[in-house]
């Protein structure tokens, strides 16, 4: 369960690298892709909306973050969408180790272990959410092309 305390310090540290927006989410899919080659080809090749959609997303999810509420804001949608770009739950520990690594290199000695394990626990509801929605069959009226 996350507590307030770590929603404030993932809050705080995410103002902090956001000015840097650009230079983190390029540090981000280079260690996806160091990390795990072969999804690649899953990525197009021109990643530059993509590192401003991620971070535009973050920015939401983690503004969004609410224990009592189990809030999220948008996590379904994003965890429906990347069930069809092919991703599985398998593939959510290395966007994370990713993404912890490149906001560690982005805050330098901002960077604690108190914060890591914040931003882990937000990560794991994040990701927790969006992997247990792609997994669900598709709400009714979900799609356009159902018969009325
Ligand atoms: C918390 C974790 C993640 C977040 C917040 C996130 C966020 C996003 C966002 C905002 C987009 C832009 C498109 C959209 O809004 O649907 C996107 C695209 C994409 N994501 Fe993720 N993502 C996450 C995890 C992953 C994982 C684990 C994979 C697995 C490989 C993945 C693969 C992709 C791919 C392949 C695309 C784009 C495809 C395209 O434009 O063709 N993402 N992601």
């Amino acid at each position: 369960m996350l507590t307030a305390e770590e929603i404030v310090r993932v809050r705080t540290s995410f103002d902090l690298v956001f000015p840097n927006a650009n230079d983190a989410m390029t540090a981000f899919y280079d260690r996806i892709f160091e990390l795990a080659p072969e999804i690649r080809p899953m990525f197009p090749a021109d990643l530059s909306a993509l590192k401003q959609d991620f971070i535009s997303k973050l920015a939401v999810l983690v503004g969004s973050l609410d224990p009592a509420t189990g809030l999220l804001g948008g996590a379904d949608v994003l965890g429906r969408n990347h069930q069809r770009y092919g991703a599985r739950a398998e593939h959510y520990p290395v966007v994370g180790e990713a993404l912890l690594w490149s906001l560690a290199r982005g805050l330098g000695p901002n960077w604690t272990d108190e914060l890591e394990q914040a931003w882990r626990k937000v990560y794991g509801v994040i990701a927790q959410r969006m992997i247990a929605v792609g997994d669900a069959p598709p709400p009714p009226f979900a799609s356009p092309s159902q018969p009325m």
